[in-house]
């Protein structure tokens, strides 16, 4: 099938690569120019011209949805990807949106927008990405794909599309609860972390192993769904798509009270933590640390959100001198990643297998760890 991708970032080329290995023909269009990714020049073109969307029989939307200033949903992307359909596309295509928003965006910000001006009758369809950067386990392929088009023309041509390159596509009955279903997903993720640092500090302050206690709940095989404590969440799904969910949600006058505790949870822990630094070691002022791990998670270069940054944050207010060290992410806010040397306090935020254990507890006396990979040293 002849696919256009709006979006070549981390969902737009997986999907791209994906279509592309399965006998698809795939323009992969961004506003930004970048290095090539795929080398497959008869079946893919990588191009900055909207103009090339003119041919294609599918047209799938992947753009950022973030949150403005006001942790509101920040639609701008996909406003602009609609605009560049209605001026470039002149026949009748199949439009999906992939990009995470909230229940009504298919119908009421792409469908309605792109057929008041353009009226063509196009067909649409949102089937959510829930890709897992990093996990080699869930991939495009075998992860269950939700899907629902405003019309079964539309779901039945973008079911033809994504049998070409998924195992399992599940049709739900509407594009809202395909939209909804995925900020569920995530909302689920955001609360039980809250849940589990939240107890974190409730069994510090009691004198009991957290850990311990979490690797003795998860033994119970039926009811129980294992979380860990951490920093904070980072990336830019678990801290931004609830509140898409809680924004719906109070336009139609619900509190949407757990999403806004949990929110205000993990964003305490950066707090949390420095000041379980400063309860074993003391002042802070002057003292040399050593943020180890800036990305949001581990063996991915992603620093969207990271809460490392807000520990980095807590430590220069309370006057340390702080470093970071990353071997995955290199270069962070124009700096480049210190050494694992001659620190008094390391605070492993992230680990990556890059990094040994050993190199990191001989970093500094002191090792606080955030992510229960180091054994025999202070930490979550
Ligand atoms: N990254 C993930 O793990 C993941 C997983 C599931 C869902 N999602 C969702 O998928 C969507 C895309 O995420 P991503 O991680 O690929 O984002 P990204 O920031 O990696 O890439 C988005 C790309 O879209 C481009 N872009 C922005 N506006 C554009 C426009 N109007 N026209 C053309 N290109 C435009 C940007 O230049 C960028 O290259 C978001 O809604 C996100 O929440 C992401």
């Amino acid at each position: 099938m002849k696919i256009a991708i709006i979006g070549q970032g981390f969902v737009g080329k997986s999907l791209a690569k994906s279509a592309v290995e399965n006998a698809n023909v795939v323009v992969g269009f961004d506003l930004k120019s970048m290095q090539p990714f795929l080398l497959d020049e008869k079946n893919y073109l990588q191009t900055t011209n909207p103009e090339d969307l003119s041919d294609a029989e599918v047209i799938v939307i992947a753009v950022p949805t973030p949150l403005n200033s006001e942790r509101k949903p920040d639609l701008s992307a996909i406003r602009i990807a609609c605009e560049t359909i209605i001026e470039n596309v002149k026949k009748r295509v199949l439009v999906i949106n992939e990009s995470t928003s909230y229940p009504g965006t298919l119908r009421n910000e792409i469908a309605a927008v792109i057929e008041g001006a353009s009226g063509l009758g196009h067909m649409y369809a949102a089937s959510p990405e829930r890709v897992d950067p990093g996990n080699e386990n869930w991939t495009q392929k075998n992860t269950p794909r939700l899907l629902a088009g405003l019309t079964s023309e539309a779901t039945a041509l973008a079911l033809k599309f994504y049998s070409t390159f998924c195992d399992q596509i599940i049709e739900v009955s509407t594009p809202e609860v395909a939209e909804a279903a995925k900020l569920f997903e995530n909302t689920f993720r955001q609360v039980n972390i809250a849940l589990v640092n939240e107890f974190a500090q409730i069994s510090n302050a009691l004198d009991i192993p957290t850990r311990e206690v979490l690797e003795a709940a998860a033994t119970k095989p039926f009811g129980f769904m294992s979380f860990q404590p951490g920093p904070g969440v980072g990336g830019h799904c678990i801290p931004v798509d609830p509140s898409y969910l809680a924004y719906v949600a109070e336009n139609v006058g619900v509190p949407a009270e757990f999403i806004k505790r949990a929110n205000q949870v993990n964003l305490g822990m950066p707090a949390y933590v420095v000041s379980r630094v400063a309860k074993d070691v003391g002042s802070l002022k002057g003292k040399k640390v050593l943020v180890v791990g800036v990305a949001y998670k581990t063996n991915v270069s992603d620093t969207r959100e990271a809460p490392a940054a807000l520990v980095i944050d807590e430590l220069k207010k309370q006057n340390a001198e702080v470093s970071w060290h990353d071997s995955v992410v290199g270069t962070w806010n124009g700096q480049t990643s210190s050494e694992l040397e001659g620190f008094d306090i390391a605070i492993v935020v992230t680990k990556h297998d890059a990094d040994s254990e050993s190199s990191i507890k001989a970093s500094a006396p002191y090792v606080f760890d955030c992510t229960g990979s180091i054994k025999g040293v202070a930490g979550l």
